[in-house]
């Protein structure tokens, strides 16, 4: 007999026909179909590929007695409690590195469309502006400024280089310095908020991040100051960002997380120079096909050699007896 995992969610066809090859699969879109699974077919589900939309939570450890590893579809797990898993000695692996590329891609787009305004630049001419009004005003500029990125890990990174080649100077904090890293550190956040004009937020979500991004931050951005969030929501006060955007404490802000997704605050919405994203940092289809293949390449390496490709900082493994 195979091993039998549960494909809770979406995942994208190219890996579904995977893991379909590889093991025996039970489905559930979300919590309320797994509970539904009769319990001796429960019984059997060994791996959980963790696709979109399952919003998974801590009855996952019940409903599944024999569970011992969850594949997580993204780099981000704050959705996921791993004390929970630990306890139930079950290791979680997310999809770090593939996506880099396409969410520092998203970042430098979403920077260009906030400071040069290029969406409202393109409502004007659909609304039939440009030939009533005559040429859209003119806009800030990414010229001359300083970038200092807020988490600086493996997307961080990349978005530095991309910033370098748009002849931009680049600094970073994190809690610890990287040492690879050709670009200032700053051990404190407000001290780098102060020396820069455009904030690129890439943290994690969860406790440790929780509003780092607050209003004496954003003062301390000053009025030139430009914010861009790809990271979480969860990491910026924002009705500190909605004051600081309506009182010009800073000029504009590009966000494509939110506290409260898929409905952003109606007053984050009507904020003056505010571009809103609908959380697309990771999503086209080539890097959705990567992170849903490294899904099911975690199950496999799991179950055939005993090992998870990417685990999490905080799970256990080597496998338990
Ligand atoms: P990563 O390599 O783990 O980088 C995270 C960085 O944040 C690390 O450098 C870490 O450095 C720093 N950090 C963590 N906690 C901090 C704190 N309390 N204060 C200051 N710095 C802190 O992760 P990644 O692969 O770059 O991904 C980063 C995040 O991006 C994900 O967790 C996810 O939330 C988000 N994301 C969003 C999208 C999207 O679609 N918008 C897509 C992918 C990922 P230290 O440990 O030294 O502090
Ligand atoms: C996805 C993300 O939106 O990887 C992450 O942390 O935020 C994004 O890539 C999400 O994970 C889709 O499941």
């Amino acid at each position: 007999m195979g091993t039998t995992v549960l494909l809770g969610g979406k995942l994208r066809d190219v890996a579904i026909a995977a893991l379909d090859e590889r093991f025996d699969v039970k489905r559930a879109g979300n919590m309320a179909d797994l509970e539904a699974i009769p319990a001796s077919d429960r019984e059997a589900i060994r791996g959980l590929a963790e696709g979109n939309g399952f919003k998974l939570n801590n009855d996952v450890y019940r409903l599944l007695p024999n569970l011992e590893i969850v594949a997580h579809h993204g780099v981000g797990y704050d959705g996921l409690d791993t004390d929970a898993a630990v306890a139930a000695n079950v290791v979680v692996t997310n999809t770090p590195d593939v996506l880099s590329d396409e969410v520092a891609d998203t970042t430098l787009g979403l920077l260009l469309m906030t400071v040069r305004g290029l969406s409202a630049a393109e409502r004007y001419v659909r609304a039939g502006r440009w030939a009533k009004e005559g040429s859209f005003p003119l806009s800030d500029s990414l010229i001359g400024r300083t970038a200092g990125i807020v988490g600086y890990g493996r997307i961080g990174a990349v978005v530095a280089r991309r910033l370098v080649a748009f002849d931009m100077k680049v600094a970073y904090h994190s809690r610890n310095p990287r040492p690879d890293a050709p670009y200032t550190y700053y051990p404190s956040l407000l001290d780098m908020a102060r020396d820069v004009d455009t904030l690129i937020c890439i943290l994690p979500g969860g406790e440790a991040t929780e509003n780092l991004i607050d209003a004496d931050v954003l003062a301390a951005l000053g009025p030139r100051g430009v914010f861009v969030n790809v990271g979480r929501g969860s990491s910026v006060d924002e009705p500190a960002l909605i004051k600081a955007l309506n009182d010009k404490t800073i000029s504009a802000a590009g966000l494509d997380v939110f506290a409260n997704e898929p409905n952003p605050s109606e007053a984050l919405l009507a904020a003056p120079n505010t571009v809103i994203l609908p959380h697309v940092g990771s999503a086209s289809e080539v890097t959705r096909d990567a992170m849903s293949m490294l899904v099911v390449d975690n199950l496999s390496s799991w179950f055939d050699d005993g090992k998870p490709l990417t685990p999490v900082a905080e799970t256990p493994w080597p496998k338990s007896p």
